[in-house]
């Protein structure tokens, strides 16, 4: 099982490397992680089960932070009360995305950073992108809102860009109302 402990925080490197293609079939231990990866944000999102295996909640997680410089991510997203849908992307590749900003109002949170952060980081409300499943078939996702926020973050990790580096230092509120609030 996936611990706390075998994610990488944002003093490592490695978090800073711009991540590889991945080819496929994928391997043995790559499908094993993305398993786990799967198992832990589940469970860091149903509320008993956090508390339980003290796991912090998370919603993504890309394969950098656990020290894997290949360019795949794992998004859990409950669509609705207590129903998850995971998606695997492999190799994602941006095609569009609209021209309307928001911003994750109570702050955009990541497993590999263990601090409170003040700020907007923002991204597009609407996104569509091209990338590969598990077993290497092109796929089509268009994801709005929250999910679109999930997929961007994660697409920073696979270039070594975390969240925080697009806040602005000097001013973290900056342009607050050309955005909108989620
Ligand atoms: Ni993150």
């Amino acid at each position: 099982m996936l611990m706390l402990k075998d994610i990488i925080d944002e003093s490592n490197k490695k978090l800073r490397i711009v991540s590889k293609g991945v080819t496929f079939p994928l391997d043995k231990n790559d499908k094993k992680r993305i398993n786990e990866i799967i198992e832990y944000l589940t469970n860091s999102q149903i509320e008993e089960r956090a508390q339980k295996y003290e796991l912090r909640p998370g919603m993504g997680l890309a394969a950098i932070q656990l020290g894997i410089d290949k360019r795949f991510f794992v998004i859990v997203h409950e669509e609705e009360e207590k129903e998850f849908k995971n998606y695997i992307i492999v190799n994602p590749r941006i095609l569009s995305h609209s021209e309307e900003l928001i911003y994750a109002g109570s702050g955009e949170g990541c497993l590999s950073v263990n601090r409170d952060i003040d700020g907007i980081v923002p991204r597009y409300a609407r996104i569509k992108i091209e990338y590969q499943d598990e077993k290497g078939n092109k796929q089509i996702l268009r994801a709005r809102e929250e999910l679109a926020i999930a997929v961007q973050h994660e697409i920073d990790h696979l270039n070594g860009i975390l969240f925080i580096d697009r806040i602005n230092k000097e001013n973290p509120y900056q342009d607050e109302e050309k955005m909108r609030m989620l």
